[in-house]
């Protein structure tokens, strides 16, 4: 099981990459290389019961203040009170930049009372993983160059509160650091070029498909780049991830960007 989550997020973030430098307008520099330790090592800090209230959740939310901070990303916490304490993290390049993309998952696990030691590694953890080894493989770009584009910046925002707190409905996600988020506009939600949402990624029959007309063409330009990399050797053969379809979506932490009108994917 760990193995596929390795496989498919390799993929996953070598594409974001390369919708990241797209959007910068840049052709790559110099060769990125693939540090699948770093990944490796990222997805264990995360992997363990992490409820709003557990010592699992302040020492996962404290490692991706620390991680943040030695990538040489501005970070910012912000913390707030529902019952339990709940702290959003952010971490930015170019923080005074007036278009951003952002890019989010959730780091919280919901308090399951019948499954022991639940991980959440596809409810999160891989997502978060996923953002932090990007960083690390873009760190030379995103330290040199895209400081010195002071017109966009970069956001990684790891929501908490994203599972249902034991008082809630059982039935849905309560997306309460998202929300947040969206009402205190810790960043302003104009300055949002983008949002892309990462969660449930790892499974073994992981497929990407669209589910907004409006970042339709965003979508296929990944499946395009998917098919290139395949075509030139770059990826260890696995299935098609990125499919040029489309499906209906799940709630998740972009819904409320989408209800202020964001773009979403
Ligand atoms: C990372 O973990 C996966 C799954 O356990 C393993 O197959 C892979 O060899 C590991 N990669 C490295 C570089 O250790
Ligand atoms: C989490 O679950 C444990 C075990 O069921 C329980 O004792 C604890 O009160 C719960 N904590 C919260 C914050 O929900």
């Amino acid at each position: 099981m760990l193995a596929w989550i390795v496989t498919g997020v390799c993929l996953f973030y070598l594409l974001v990459n390369f919708l990241l430098l797209h959007w910068a307008g840049v052709k790559p520099l110099a060769r990125f290389i693939n540090d699948e330790n770093h990944l490796n090592a990222t997805l264990a800090r995360l992997l363990k019961p992490r409820w709003p209230g557990s010592l699992g959740h302040s020492q996962v939310r404290d490692f991706l203040l620390q991680e943040l901070l030695d990538l040489g990303f501005h970070t910012d916490r912000d913390e707030f009170v529902d019952g339990v304490a709940f702290t959003n993290v952010m971490g930015t390049i170019n923080p005074e930049a007036p278009n951003f993309l952002l890019l989010c998952c959730h780091y919280d696990t919901e308090n399951l009372t019948d499954v022991e030691g639940y991980l959440g590694a596809t409810d999160g953890a891989v997502s978060c993983a996923i953002l932090l080894n990007m960083a690390k493989t873009l760190g030379p770009y995103l330290r040199e160059e895209l400081r010195k584009r002071l017109d966009i910046g970069l956001a990684l925002v790891f929501f908490d509160g994203h599972e249902p707190m034991p008082t809630d409905r059982k039935d849905s996600s309560a997306l309460r650091g998202s929300k947040r988020f969206v009402r205190m506009e810790t960043l302003p939600l104009e300055s949002i070029e983008l949002a892309i949402a990462l969660n449930f990624i790892g499974a073994p029959a992981q497929a990407y498909m669209s589910h907004y007309d409006n970042t339709y063409m965003l979508h296929n330009r990944l499946a395009e780049i998917e098919l290139d990399l395949r075509e030139s050797g770059q990826l260890a053969p696995c299935h098609l991830l990125f499919q040029k379809l489309k499906d209906h979506d799940l709630p998740d932490d972009h819904y409320p960007f989408l209800d202020e009108g964001n773009l979403v994917y």
